[in-house]
């Protein structure tokens, strides 16, 4: 049976140079980053190198840089570090839109709880939210705005620096989930008005449970994690040193070649589409989101009549790996609070599949995987 992969905006496979960069950062010896003999100094060089590496790729100061274990914790740390720092000075609302990833809208959720003042923009048809909905939400009390710079599950863009000039405006800190973004986005924070950004390596073919927070120097920030010193006291605990090195090698990769990767996957999706079209017809079926400019590695499709995870069981079955978009609880697929958000129809989002290319991935893939549900569309739709 083929292997197809499809759920790059789920996970990455390592890039091989990465995986050669963590086994020779984790066969150097017992360093932990804090400690003063030779064993620790090499650990902590390690980590500076990939520090210094990252701020290269992001346009910014190693010093601005936290280590995570992932883009959800530095998504909370985000929202909770700049909200609690700015709540004496007055500043109690939060601004985010109703089509970020759990990781951050939960987090406002908790915020609102301890008495954050709470706005949830709406999105359109498209999932985007719209410039002036964002200005009419942002005032001098606003502590945190957060926009996410391309959807995790349409690949919709949002217009975060327009949104980030007009926080800055206002004083509000700036926060950018760019976890599905990077590296597919120009991301340079020197001329970006952005305060706080989220990363994960395992989006960009590094390795999963690493991730970064970026702090423009001078951004009210409170940490999230108490204990040692580590990270200038931002984020305490252990570094994690071979995940650290093969993220900014994975980091590196991706934007010395972001060209070449918008291209591969772009190819992909676009042939997949058509192929699709011609075996299917483009009445059987529609890509949600495809009117916005979107990132290029995701594409969110809805077959009429055919629920996700019959579509997804099926597509299982015949070895392609895709992701209903949505969360995955007890074993059943929750609707998806994206498409929900953009008006779409039950029907449209019960049968959301979304399909999300990446390194490896070849246009005869593509090809097979329309093939394979060109079968399995026929076979379901009686
Ligand atoms: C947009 C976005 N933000 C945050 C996350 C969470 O990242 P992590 O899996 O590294 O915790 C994801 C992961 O799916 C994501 O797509």
């Amino acid at each position: 049976m083929s292997s197809i992969y499809y759920d790059h905006a789920a996970t990455t496979p390592m890039h091989e140079d990465v995986i050669r960069a963590y086994v020779e950062a984790a066969s150097a010896g017992p360093g932990n980053a804090s400690s003063l003999h030779a064993l620790g100094r090499a650990a902590r060089s390690r980590i500076t190198a990939a520090r210094d590496t990252l701020a290269r790729c992001l346009g910014c100061e190693a010093s601005e840089l936290v280590f995570t274990s992932g883009g959800t914790e530095s998504d909370n740390a985000a929202l909770f570090g700049a909200a609690w720092a700015q709540r004496d000075k007055g500043r109690t609302g939060i601004v985010t839109s109703a089509i970020e990833h759990h990781a951050v809208l939960h987090a406002c959720r908790q915020l609102e709880k301890q008495g954050f003042k709470l706005t949830v923009l709406p999105v359109d048809g498209q999932g985007r939210v719209s410039i002036a909905d964002a200005k009419a939400a942002i005032d001098d009390t606003t502590a945190v705005v957060s926009i996410m710079a391309g959807n995790n599950e349409t690949g919709t863009l949002q217009p975060v620096a327009e949104i980030g000039e007009w926080a800055r405006l206002h004083k509000a800190a700036m926060h950018v989930d760019a976890v599905q973004a990077f590296g597919y986005l120009p991301i340079d924070l020197s001329v970006m008005p952005i305060d706080l950004l989220s990363l994960s390596a395992h989006k960009i073919n590094g390795p999963q449970g690493v991730g970064l927070l970026y702090v423009r120097k001078g951004t009210p920030y409170q940490p999230l994690l108490h204990g040692g010193s580590q990270e200038r006291k931002r984020r305490a605990g252990t570094e994690n040193v071979a995940g650290i090195a093969a993220f900014a090698k994975a980091a590196e990769l991706a934007v010395a070649d972001r060209d070449g990767r918008v291209r591969h996957v772009e190819t992909i999706r676009d042939r997949f589409v058509s192929e699709l079209t011609r075996l299917i017809g483009k009445d059987a079926f529609v890509v949600n989101a495809e009117a916005a400019a979107r990132l290029p590695h995701i594409a969110n499709v809805s077959f009429a009549g055919i629920r996700s995870e019959n579509m997804l069981m099926n597509l299982d079955l015949s070895g392609v790996s895709a992701s209903g978009g949505s969360a995955c609880t007890s074993g059943s697929l929750q609707p998806s609070h994206v498409l929900q958000a953009m008006g779409l129809s039950p029907e449209i989002v019960a049968s959301a599949v979304r399909f999300s290319f990446g390194l490896g991935n070849t246009s005869e893939e593509a090809e097979k995987t329309a093939q394979i549900i060109a079968t399995i569309w026929a076979r379901l739709r009686n």
